[in-house]
């Protein structure tokens, strides 16, 4: 079964159990302070999961973009990925365990489905503890399917319990399944610790809300929350060990083995899946509007392309290929991504834009490292390029690690690794200090001030579409209680005219005490009516349009407050570029 037919049955059958069909949302979350990226199908879906009617009813169905940055340096071995498919099926308060796993043991065993055998699978459930008790439920439910009770393993919450990495939010058990892939017929007693059981889908029930404070209160409503990584299950269902073996990764190799020169071979080394896979990943965070930079998403994109062009260099690349290889992935999943050809011309010339500059880098670095080798005393004990100036190559100059050994090596002279290490760990502490609050993953808070934020969020995009001119698109927000950030499509920095006059603007309309009305409606109503908005396609035919009197009208998820009176004062705080052609204001309400 190839990875088309996979997501295509995935869909048919839990629309043939009454689930609506949602479009992937896009990789970069609207109004999700905590994290950079859209991990997990659920995440979209907070605001339904915590209990807001979902337009499109009780039962969904979709195949999720995912990008996780957590594990970048895994990715090389058989199975991390940067980027993957997340197929996922949700109850928003409508069936619960029993008939999730109903559906999850029929779409894995049936033979109208994956039909997989039932001698290679196991499950895991939660065995309890002093938060929540044994998850009695999922052990009967699996039982009744006839899963042998040596095959039902029961793990504490580092495994069977799944929540926002942050500290808040829906969260609650979960059941996990697992395939057997070894050569010889699978033991009857499951091992969770065997690598040759390999995940495939994990169901978790959410039945609990973790307050600020670490309690588990039971949520007003249950939901069940379920996740299959695509590539990995295709792998299975190939009888393949990596999902780097499967056709969706077969353009990209093919093209990176024209890139090289080479003829195509089966076998592939831990450096050509991570051109493969930080490909994937740029191409879509990509499609979804961030372009390279140094900061947050734009310095990921950064991060994945620098990576690769440094990965092409050690298979023997010589020239520019970033762009042929931005054109396999295109080219590979326009079909079920649209945005990617839609966006091609925009990614091929960013690649090679940000190729091309980092060829430059990449020669001062070199300069770099000759001037240091040069001023390295001789004496007993051999040449030795100190740590500190390693790390300075690589921090400053981009120069990893490995290509300064390469480049001493050619020179007679060592490095000092664990010198580069030590300094390395003292600026990834330093760095993660930083970056607190916003690497945590979880859920945006819904309290008053963020409502107030996210209302005056509105009043910002349509000021700056009045001063600025209509060009003005909302490429990203991010909201904390604090502060507002909104990101946008605009050429050149903002004169302190128009910034005042867009704060002055937006503080009138306070001014006026106007009350904020939401709709119901479909999406063609809302765009008659001129609402404006990004994510016009997420939930398919039925969206919510808050208006702002005649000021505003926009698209929206919410949570807004319902008066403007109570928002205080609308203070621009910073604006700056953050990538070419999109700027970013900081503002916050006092
Ligand atoms: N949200 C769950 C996961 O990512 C299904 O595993």
């Amino acid at each position: 079964m190839t990875a088309g037919e996979l997501r295509r049955k995935y869909i048919q059958f839990f629309e043939r159990r009454g689930h609506a069909v949602l479009k992937s949302a896009p990789l970069v979350p609207e109004n999700d302070p905590t994290v950079l990226f859209t991990t997990a199908g659920m995440h979209p879906l907070v605001p339904y999961l915590l209990g807001e009617p979902h337009p499109l009813g009780k039962r969904l169905v979709d195949c999720q973009k995912c990008v996780r940055t957590g594990d970048i340096d895994e990715v090389g071995d058989a199975v991390h990925l940067t980027f993957f498919e997340m197929l996922g099926n949700w109850s928003l308060g409508d069936y619960f365990k029993e008939e999730a796993i109903a559906f999850s043991f029929e779409f894995l065993t049936s033979s109208e489905w994956l039909g997989l055998d039932l001698d290679r699978l196991a499950v895991s459930v939660f065995s309890g503890d002093e938060d929540a008790p044994f998850d009695e439920e999922a052990f009967a439910a699996w039982c009744s399917h006839g899963v042998p009770e040596s095959r039902i393993a029961k793990l504490g919450k580092k495994h069977n319990w799944w929540g926002p990495a942050g500290k808040t939010g829906p969260c609650g058990p979960d059941t996990e399944m697992f395939y057997w892939t070894g050569d010889v017929p699978a033991p009857d007693f499951f091992d969770p610790d065997d690598s040759r059981w390999v995940e495939i889908w994990n169901d978790v029930f959410m039945q609990y809300n973790k307050t600020s404070e670490g309690r588990f209160e039971p949520l007003n409503q249950c939901n069940v929350d379920t996740g299959m990584g695509l590539e990995r299950v295709t792998a299975i269902l190939q009888n393949k060990a990596s999902c780097y073996d499967t056709e969706l990764f077969r353009p990209i190799f093919d093209a990176l083995d024209r890139a090289r020169g080479v003829a195509s071979t089966s076998e592939r080394t831990s450096a050509e899946r991570v051109v493969a896979d930080h490909m994937r990943a740029a191409v879509f965070i990509m499609a979804d509007g961030v372009v390279p930079g140094n900061v947050d998403r734009p310095y990921v994109v950064r991060r994945l392309l620098r990576r690769t062009v440094l990965k092409g260099r050690s298979l023997g690349v010589e020239g520019a290929f970033l762009a042929s290889m931005a054109e396999s992935v295109v080219e590979a999943c326009r079909d079920v991504y649209p945005e990617l050809g839609e966006n091609a011309d925009t990614i091929y010339e960013e690649v090679e834009r940000e190729e091309a500059q980092f060829a430059k880098t990449l020669e001062r670095g070199v300069r770099e490292f000759e001037r240091i080798i040069a001023s390295v005393p001789e004496h007993v004990g051999g040449k030795v390029v100190s740590g500190r100036s390693a790390f300075k190559l690589f921090d400053t100059y981009g120069l990893p690690l490995e290509l300064t050994m390469e480049l001493a090596a050619g020179k007679g002279f060592s490095v000092d690794v664990a010198g580069f290490e030590k300094a390395f760990k003292k600026h990834q502490e330093k760095s993660r200090a930083g970056a607190s609050g916003r690497f945590k993953g979880g859920l945006a808070d819904d309290s008053e001030k963020t409502s107030a934020l996210h209302t005056a969020t509105h009043l910002l995009h349509e000021a700056l579409r009045r001063v600025l001119g209509p060009h003005v698109a909302q490429k990203g927000s991010n909201i904390t209680a604090e502060r507002l950030r909104f990101d946008f499509s605009h050429p050149e920095k903002m004169t302190p005219e128009e910034i005042q006059c867009v704060e002055e603007m937006v503080n009138s309309v306070i001014a006026q005490d106007i009350e904020v009305v939401c709709e119901d409606m479909t999406k063609e109503e809302a765009l008659e009516s001129g609402a404006i908005g990004l994510f016009v396609d997420k939930y398919g035919d039925r969206v919510k349009v808050y208006s702002i009197g005649d000021f505003s009208r926009e698209i929206c998820g919410g949570p807004h407050i319902a008066r403007l009176g109570g928002l205080g004062r609308f203070k621009i705080k910073k604006e700056e570029s953050v990538g070419r052609g999109v700027r970013r204001v900081k503002a916050v309400l006092e």
